[in-house]
């Protein structure tokens, strides 16, 4: 099976989150799993950069609606994956991140770079570009990519489409004056086409035209199809409920391994648990913290936006750390309100708090091997890596009942601690690997950090919710088998 993967972001080449980390992983998977993949990325001047150790070469130049175009050829590093970059100087000519500049200003013709990415994607789906590759199926990944189900649906021999929504918040959405400039059919300017609320969204043009939807977890498919979670597309998602399903991420256990780790001051190992702690120690002598291994650490990583919950973790937080019973460790970057919140934090407590506001890919593995508990009360949740990384290093995750993190953390609750704590529950019985609570709000946030210190204060009972954690095969090989069923199901027709 060919499969063309398109996306905006793939790990190591590019990420500013979960999508790159998927972007790198999911086309390695099924690679592996004998499919023939070509990635196709935009060549930001980073990817260009990052790609050359790899070797990039030249394959072709080309006219897109009139503006010349190159496709370099590279290879996903540490894969076997093609990887066909995209080069605009829109791309490859600026500095600052894929969507916004380095001041965070979404870039002000973003509609039209990844218009002019989707249109190369159209090109090789339909054997336009003379390239030894004419997918079975083009999986494209959010707005960015939502484009291109629509421009394919207008050919007779295109391959079958499948758009994955990783964050249904992120819209891709412009107003009626870039749809014009981008000369789309006029029919398309339609509430059941792409029309949205008197703009237009490309997200919403890869649900309505996509021949599958798939989002990344089985429970934020079913929320997306209420007006709690929808963004307004909740009625559309509802009309393609028979094509819409939802496929777990899977996490990528090689980049993603405590036992190999190289980001980490000390590896370790389900049997070599006990090692853990030198990570929290070293990590509490990096930021200026006490050192002390005994006392509870939390550990946040992410960006730093409404999503995230990060009001209730400053909220919860303080008399937690005013009684000065724990620790703190937070890495993001993100909105000025959330980075200066957590920055006033750690002025009130700086005993206890370090706050790194930037991006840091060693400290977002070190934070996963320092902390005891790792914070995740998103206010929703696609599907979420950060928990699953947690769980595989021993962190145990604190999350809301929500998205993907119902899917994958096992929730210890309050009568489990109970009956075990009466001796009603041995260490036999207990298969859970974190804690959820049910409402975003601070009563419940702090009732399950009250409990997850609870079960800290119980070291064996703690070591069975870490090892069951790190026993989970999160790997990519069932979610990787759901999507190669799907693409199977689709051919067949
Ligand atoms: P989202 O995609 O919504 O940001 P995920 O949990 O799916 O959330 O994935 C986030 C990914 O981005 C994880 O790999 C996480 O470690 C990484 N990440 C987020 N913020 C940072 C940061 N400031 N520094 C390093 N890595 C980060
Ligand atoms: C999005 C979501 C996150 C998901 C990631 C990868 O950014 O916010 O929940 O894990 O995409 O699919």
């Amino acid at each position: 099976m060919k499969i063309l993967f398109v996306c905006s972001e793939a790990y190591p080449l590019i990420k500013t989150g979960g999508l790159g980390d998927v972007g790198g992983a999911l086309p390695r998977a099924l690679q592996k799993r004998g499919s023939q993949v070509r990635l196709l990325l935009p060549a930001y001047g980073a990817v260009m950069a990052n790609a050359k150790e790899s070797g990039v070469k030249l394959l072709l130049e080309f006219e897109c609606d009139g503006v010349p175009l190159k496709l370099w050829q590279t290879r996903l590093p540490g894969s076997r994956v093609t990887t066909w970059l995209v080069d605009a100087p829109e791309f490859s000519a600026r500095d600052g991140g894929p969507y916004t500049d380095s001041n965070g200003v979404d870039w002000h013709d973003n509609a039209w770079r990844f218009y002019l990415f989707s249109r190369v994607a159209e090109k090789i789906s339909t054997g336009e570009l003379p390239v030894d590759f004419v997918p079975d199926i083009t999986h494209c990944n959010d707005w960015q990519t939502g484009l291109v189900p629509a421009l394919l649906s207008r050919h007779k021999n295109k391959p079958a489409t499948v758009f994955t929504i990783h964050n249904l918040a992120y819209g891709g959405i412009f107003n009626y004056d870039t749809f014009a400039a981008l000369k789309l059919p006029d029919a398309w300017w339609h509430h059941e086409k792409l029309e949205f609320w008197g703009n237009f969204s490309y997200l919403k043009a890869g649900i309505v035209f996509a021949d599958a939807v798939t989002t990344v977890s089985p429970s934020y498919a079913e929320e997306i199809q209420t007006p709690q979670f929808g963004h307004g597309l909740e009625g559309l998602l509802t009309h393609r409920k028979a094509n819409l399903s939802g496929i777990v991420n899977g996490i990528d256990c090689q980049v993603w391994n405590p036992g190999s780790d190289s980001h980490l001051p000390c590896k370790y190992t389900r049997r070599s648990l006990k090692r853990r702690v030198e990570n929290k120690r070293a990590l509490q002598a990096e930021k200026n913290l006490p050192v002390n291994a005994n006392i509870p650490m939390f550990g946040f990583v992410g960006r730093l936006v409404e999503q995230k919950g990060v009001s209730l973790i400053l909220e919860v937080m303080q008399p937690l750390l005013a009684a000065g019973e724990c620790q703190l460790v937070a890495v993001g970057t993100g909105q000025r309100e959330f980075e200066q919140g957590l920055l006033k934090l750690q002025d009130q407590y700086p005993e206890a708090v370090a706050v790194t506001i930037g991006y840091s890919e060693q400290l977002s593995h070190w934070v996963e091997a320092g902390c005891d508990m790792f914070l995740m009360p998103s206010l929703f949740e696609p599907c979420g890596l950060n928990q699953m990384y947690s769980q595989r290093y021993g962190a145990v995750p604190i999350c809301h009942y929500v998205g993907g993190l119902r899917d994958t953390v096992v929730n210890f609750c309050k009568s489990q601690l109970e009956a075990y704590t009466n001796g009603n529950l041995s260490l036999e019985q207990v298969d859970e690997t974190g804690f959820l609570f049910r409402k975003p709000t601070p009563t419940a946030l702090t009732e399950c950090i009250n409990r997850a210190l609870a079960c800290y204060q119980q070291p064996e009972l703690w070591r069975k919710l870490q090892l069951n954690g790190m026993h989970k095969d999160f790997s990519w090989q069932h979610s990787c088998e759901g999507y190669m069923e799907l693409y199977q199901g689709l051919l067949e027709g």
